[in-house]
Order: C-alpha cells, then structure tokens, then sequence
C-alpha cells in the first residue's frame, strides 16, 4: 500500500484534522511515511489566516513539484484545509503538478480521492462543497498504545466554522457556518481516547464558548458549552480538560463559575484580546468592550487566582493610531497575561478590514510588533519567574523535545516544565520544585519528586 506524508501550517485545529486524515488513511492500510522523499502521497494541510502562512505553503509545494515531478512522476501531491478551501481550482491552475484539492469539509473523504487517483480512475480533483454532518467526521486518532511513547494528550475536535466574522478574519469563509457534534458523540470519542491511555483532553473549535448554540437548549443557567464540559468531566480516568479557542463573549457567569467548580478543568484560559482599543474593538467586530473584557479576567482569577491567560493580539489593524495601540500596551501591563501571541495584520480576501482606510504600513506594524513583544515578555519572564522555588504539578507528557535524555511535562496552568526524569514518569501525575525558568519553560528539580 503507498505511504503518505502530511506536513501541517497553522491551528492545532488543523493538526488534529491532519490526525484525523493520517488515521482514517493508516486505517485503510497507507504507512506513514517519515520524510516526504519517500512518500507516494504528499499532503500540505493549509493556514489562510495570514498571507504567510499562504505563501509558505504554495512555495513548499512549488518546490515539492519541482523536486519530485520528474525523478518519482507517480507522486500525489494535494493541498487540504483552509487555503484549499479558499482557493479551490485557482490551485491547479496555478500549479498544474496539484492532484486534489480538498476543503474544510472534506477531510473524510481523503482515501477515497487518493484510492481514485492512485488507480487512474480520475486526474485531479477538487472538492470544496459543504456537506452536512461534517463536523461530525474529525473523530479517528493516531495514538500510539506503546509504553514507550504512549500517548498522554489528545485533542477532539467539538464543532466547525464560526459565525462572528471579526472583521479581520477569513476564517468564517473556510471553515463555514457554526456547527456542533453532539454531547454524546464527543463524550464518547473522549471515554475511548481515556480507555486508551489519554489522561488530558483539548476541546477544540475556532469559537468553542458558541458550542451548540443554536442545537442544545440552556439548561438551568448552563450553556451547552458548559454542559459538555460537565459530561466530559465525568469520565472517570480522565485528570484534565482544557480547550481552545473561546471567545470572550462566551464568559458567562456559568463557565467562569465552572473554572471553580470542575476540578478537572484546568488553571488555564486562552482569551483572545485582539486590541485594547474600544473603537478598534468595535471596528473588528470584536464583540466586547476594554472594561468587559478585563472583568471577564478579574472574574476568572477571582474564583481560580493561580489561572495561567494567555491572549491574542493583532498589531496594525486598518486606522490603528499611536494612541489605540498605547491603550492596547496599558491594557496588556494592567492584566499581565502568562504569554501572548502577537499577530502582524494581514488584508485577507473578502474581509471588511481588507478595504477599510488606514491600512499601516509595514515598518509601523514592525515597530509596534517589536514594543509590545517587548512588554510580553518583560511580563511573562516575570510571571514565571515567580514559579521559582514553588511546588507544582504537572502531567508528564514524554521525553523532552530539544534534550530527549530529560523530561517534560505541563503545570494546570499551562507552563512547560523540563525535569531529569525518565519513562517511568510519562502519563504521571507528579508535584515538583521549580529549580529555575527561562524562555518559556520551567525546570524542575527531580531531587524532590513526590510520585502521586
Ligand atoms: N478562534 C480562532 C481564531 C483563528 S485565527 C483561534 O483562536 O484559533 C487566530 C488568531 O490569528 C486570531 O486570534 C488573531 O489574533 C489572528 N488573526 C486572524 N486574522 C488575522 C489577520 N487577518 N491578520 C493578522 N492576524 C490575524
Ligand atoms: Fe476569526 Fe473572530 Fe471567529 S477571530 S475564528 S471570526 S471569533
């Protein structure tokens, strides 16, 4: 059977459906292959949210092409995702040597289109239709059962698309409408990833807090965001929720309230700020206000005060003057997030931003980057500095990636944490001292470990 490799751009959303796709191919008997240089089949699962992350991939394939078109001419080479989906049959005809074209909704049906052009049924193919139920399709894992490299952390996909259309994003264009799977169809992928092994699980959505909205009623306060994460917490074996990305909108009183009331659900909030500017704010699409926004944080740390928030933030968004993006650097030194994710703005098609007044210039949206890079880190080498010398707990994920003699796992809070441990910790609940930090990642000191 052919081998198959996928390189992922962007979201972990996007990692998990490339998951999902590796899983459904490995199912029908594809290997997966180590490096493209030996792959029969070359998938690129695309970004869109940025035009780099375009760019990168559309050079990654002209290069694949020209690298293999000639010496292996029987290689398939495909883009899926969310550029596929924006861009659909402009691909091929931008790059003849493409053979599928697959979009948002169609990850499902990657080993079927392969099985067709693999057998010379079909030429190339293109589809980026929406299909009903798809949000439903992302569900098969690669988990790896064996001891050594057991998997600790599995990401399940929630629900598709986004209806909020900020301004700014192209996102509600490929992926789509809102839609949610159900309570008991990801109860009961995650009751199998946690028979597995898994001990954390990520809920993903680009806009997890509008959670089946429209499908699942409020029930006694509760929204259905809350309601799955009730029924997931109740999976006996399993230690941690978390998820990813929420809206800020979608704080209501009765997740805030959950982050006290679930143990499982974890010390940690991605909480997209975007701008700390009201008009920006506004112009965006955003949702909410500066004041909301830093009540939603000082509700959340009322009720867990050790919360680790990390946030969003898109430097040069069309109009952004001195003044907005200071209010932006006075909201980011007032709340002090753990980490924050600084976006250079990029005009994407179709959106309204792209052709508002005012676009900046790159060597302002530079400038900006470069002063509140500044401002984050200062903050956040500060925050994990204050781990120093404290106990806390992590969940052993495996060997650490830059040093594999050593150990890694996360604190609840979301912090790396690198220990002198070895494989009989993995998949471990442990309490450590934190010895030092530096550049985002903690060290532990093994001395003092204390196995729950
Ligand atoms: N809810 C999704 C949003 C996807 S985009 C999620 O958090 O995964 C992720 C981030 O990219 C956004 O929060 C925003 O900060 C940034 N972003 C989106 N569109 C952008 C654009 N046109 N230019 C620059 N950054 C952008
Ligand atoms: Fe994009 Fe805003 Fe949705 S950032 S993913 S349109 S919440």
């Amino acid at each position: 059977m052919p081998s198959v490799f996928i390189k992922t751009y962007g979201c972990q959303m996007n990692e998990r459906d490339s998951e999902a796709v590796a899983a459904q191919l490995v199912s029908k008997g594809y290997s997966l292959a180590e490096t493209e240089a030996v792959a029969d089949v070359i998938l690129l699962n695309t970004c869109s949210v940025r035009d780099m992350a375009e760019q990168k991939a559309i050079n990654k394939m002209e290069n694949l092409a020209g690298q293999f078109r000639k010496s292996r001419p029987n290689v398939i080479l495909g883009f899926m995702g969310c550029m596929a989906q924006s861009r659909g049959q402009q691909l091929i005809d931008k790059l003849p040597d493409v053979d599928l074209v697959l979009g948002t909704q169609k990850f499902h049906r990657a080993a079927d289109y392969l099985d067709e052009l693999i057998a010379g049924k079909r030429d190339k193919i293109v589809d980026v239709a929406e299909e009903k139920g798809s949000e439903a399709t992302i569900k098969e894992h690669i988990l790896s059962g064996s001891a050594k490299d057991k998997s600790v952390s599995a990401f399940v996909s929630i629900m598709q698309g986004c209806n909020q259309y900020c301004t700014f994003c192209i996102v509600p264009y490929t992926r789509g409408e809102e839609r949610s799977r159900s309570i008991a169809d990801v109860v009961a992928e995650c009751r199998d990833l946690v028979a597995r092994g898994v001990k954390e699980i990520t809920l993903l959505g680009q806009i997890v807090t509008s959670y089946g909205k429209r499908e699942i009623k409020i029930q006694d306060g509760k929204s259905a965001f809350v309601q799955l994460l009730e029924a997931v917490h109740e999976i006996e074996g399993l230690e941690r929720i978390r998820f990813t990305s929420p809206h800020p909108k979608g704080y209501g009183d009765d997740l805030v309230e959950a982050y006290g009331r679930l143990p499982k659900l974890v010390e940690s909030a991605h909480l997209p700020l975007q701008s700390g500017s009201d008009r920006l704010l506004k112009l965006m699409h955003r949702g909410y206000t500066r004041e909301r926004f830093s009540k939603i944080i000082h509700d959340l740390r009322r009720v867990q005060p050790s919360i680790g928030i990390t946030t969003d933030i898109i430097v040069g968004f069309p109009g952004e003057t001195e003044a907005d993006f200071e209010e932006t650097l006075s909201l980011v030194r007032e709340i002090e997030f753990d980490n924050a994710f600084i976006f250079k703005y990029s005009q994407r098609k179709d959106t309204p931003a792209a052709a508002m007044p005012g676009q900046i210039p790159l060597e302002m949206i530079e400038e900006r980057h470069s002063r509140l890079l500044t401002c984050i880190n200062a903050i956040a080498a500060k925050k994990y500095e204050n781990f120093v010398g404290r106990h806390t707990q992590i969940l052993v994920e495996g060997a650490s990636k830059k040093n594999p003699a050593r150990m890694t796992g996360r604190t609840r809070c979301n912090k790396i944490v690198v220990f002198d441990g070895g494989e009989r910790h993995r998949a471990q609940i442990m309490d450590l001292k934190i010895e030092r930090a530096s550049n985002f990642t903690l060290y532990g000191d093994p001395a003092i470990l204390n196995v729950n």
